[in-house]
């Protein structure tokens, strides 16, 4: 069964832990391209050449959750050369047998316009920064810009900016908790494999 789920949204929106839980909940791969980004920002070098060479190794490196990390990656994830260079890797991962999640900013829109499920997920900054300094600590206003400033960038680029699908479901999960937010997304997974 070839069937893909795209789930898209701002940094620290609960995407990697909504995506973790569908795949284990259907059985499906998962990828957070995030880290791919984040690898060739982390790498140094000329980016676009770093994408057209990046080997597993390097998306098990230690240091790729930092913020500065995600500074880097979204600073080279606005290089075209660099996006294009890690499109079909993606795709082919997208479409191969048995299922799978992939999380970003442009899965539903340009890595997998096809894909069967599309959740855009997203909160207001304040949470997602609230969320993000649990995990990283630090000074919470600082994060807080960091989030914002991502965003903004990750939105204003000309390449695959982020934004919803057209066909996506917007799940705003502010008020939610992580139970409820993985039972809708759970809930969208289902009524889409039951139309197959
Ligand atoms: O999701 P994560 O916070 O790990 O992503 C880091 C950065 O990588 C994002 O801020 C964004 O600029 C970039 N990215 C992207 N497209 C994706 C995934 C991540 O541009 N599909």
């Amino acid at each position: 069964m070839i069937f893909t789920v795209a789930i898209d949204g701002p940094a620290a929106a609960g995407k990697g832990t909504i995506s973790r839980a569908l795949a284990a909940r259907f059985g499906f791969a998962h990828l957070d391209t995030g880290l791919l980004y984040r690898a060739v920002g982390a790498k140094g070098g000329d980016p676009v050449a770093v994408a057209r060479s990046l080997q597993p190794d390097d998306l098990a490196r230690g240091d790729l959750r930092t913020l500065e990390a995600g500074q880097a990656a979204s600073r080279v994830a606005a290089i075209p050369e660099v996006r294009a260079a890690l499109v079909d890797f993606q795709r082919r991962f997208a479409r191969a047998e048995g299922g799978a999640v992939l999380d970003g900013r442009d899965i539903g829109t340009v890595i997998c316009p096809e894909a069967e499920a599309k959740l855009f997920i997203t909160a207001a900054p304040e949470v997602r920064a609230h969320r993000r300094w649990l995990e990283v600590g630090g000074d919470e206003e600082k994060v807080l810009a960091e989030v914002k400033e991502r965003d903004a960038r990750d939105m204003g680029r000309a390449d695959a900016p982020l934004r919803p699908a057209a066909d996506a479901v917007i799940l705003d999960t502010t008020g939610l908790d992580i139970a409820e937010a993985v039972a809708r997304a759970e809930n969208l997974v289902r009524d889409r494999l039951n139309r197959l």
